[in-house]
């Protein structure tokens, strides 16, 4: 579990970060991990609006969304928007990287592509200004609800002090930690207690991320699905992506993950109620039910079409086998 915060504050002893840390505190306390990027100071030009991302999706620009923060907010579970009012909206340093966003924007209503974990991701804001106005947190909560709808996170929560202008002040707001406390325990609920199906795969490169893509578009959030491999490659294969690309789904961004790692991060208190490996030599995860898929080698291009419908064909009455033991359960 990932929860992801974009601190857009320049102070760094400031309100803004206070309430990010608080929150993301609650979240580490429930079992997530947590990461931070601090967007001032950080290598990130602002959008030329070359446009290459609506027609070919991805961003010419090389600088830090590329290299590191496209594939953290494609790994997210919840992404936490934390800023200042500047003028009656996000800060610069904010308002910069949501620009930037726009290539996931061109990528799902340009390209259609959806996002697999869209029905999983949730959004939440936390928001600070100086003066008291009716109207103040608007701007800022339109482009935080355009925001999260680009990188495909439902808008899930909105925390916003007025009134406060000295920097870490938001400490003194009476009940500003009950809310974050309470904030971040719905989100966390939402996120965190769901069953977990796992697909295993060699490298996580081609069929465990196939299959991990096909089953999450098929539960839309009610199940929570991870892949990983046991030497995972670095990165997925460009025939799985443009296969998947061809049905609509979009995969782009993510990276494959070793299953070791997986298993310390995500499983330290509970386990999988499924794993399904794609080789019938791992055993994966000790003591978790475990099915093998025997399907095509993908090393070879022309094989990810093949091993693609199979995993498409197995996901889809693995799902519905799933749902019917959740409700017959
Ligand atoms: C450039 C700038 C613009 C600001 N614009 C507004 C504004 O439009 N409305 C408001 O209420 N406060 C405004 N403020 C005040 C900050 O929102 C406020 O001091 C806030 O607590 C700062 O949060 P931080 O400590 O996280 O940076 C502005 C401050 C600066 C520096």
């Amino acid at each position: 579990m990932l929860v992801l915060g974009l601190q857009g504050s320049p102070r760094k002893k400031g309100n803004s970060v206070y309430l990010l840390n608080r929150f993301l505190e609650e979240c580490k306390d429930r079992g997530a991990r947590t990461e931070v990027i601090h967007m001032d100071g950080l290598d990130i030009q602002p959008c030329r609006e070359l446009v290459v991302c609506e027609k070919k999706g991805f961003c010419p620009l090389k600088d830090e969304m590329e290299s590191h923060i496209y594939g953290l907010i494609r790994r997210a579970d919840v992404v936490v928007l934390a800023s200042p009012v500047f003028f009656y909206n996000v800060s610069a340093q904010a308002k910069v990287l949501i620009d930037r966003c726009q290539m996931f924007w061109g990528r799902r209503y340009k390209m259609k592509l959806a996002d697999p974990d869209a029905g999983f991701r949730q959004g939440v804001l936390l928001a600070v200004g100086a003066s008291g106005g009716k109207r103040l947190f608007e701007g800022v909560e339109l482009t935080a609800h355009y925001f999260f709808d680009a990188v495909s996170a439902r808008f899930a929560q909105s925390l916003t002090y007025k009134k406060v202008e000295a920097a870490g002040a938001v400490a003194d707001v009476p009940g500003v930690d009950d809310d974050i406390r309470q904030a971040a325990g719905r989100v966390m609920d939402a996120v965190q207690n769901k069953p977990c199906l796992v697909f295993v795969s060699k490298n996580d490169a081609c069929r465990s991320q196939m299959a991990a893509a096909y089953a999450k578009m098929a539960v839309k959030g009610s199940i929570r699905v991870l892949s990983a491999g046991m030497d995972p490659a670095r990165d997925i294969h460009p025939a799985a992506l443009c296969f998947l690309a061809d049905q609509g789904i979009d995969i782009k961004y993510r990276q494959p993950r070793f299953l070791d790692t997986l298993i310390k991060e995500e499983f330290e208190n509970s386990l999988p109620f499924q794993v399904v490996c794609m080789e019938p030599d791992l055993l994966p995860i000790p003591g978790v039910n475990t099915l093998f898929w025997d399907l095509p080698e993908t090393q070879d291009a022309s094989n990810i079409a093949v091993a693609g419908n199979q995993i498409r064909t197995r996901v889809d009455s693995l799902v519905s086998d799933l749902q019917c033991r959740n409700q017959s359960g």
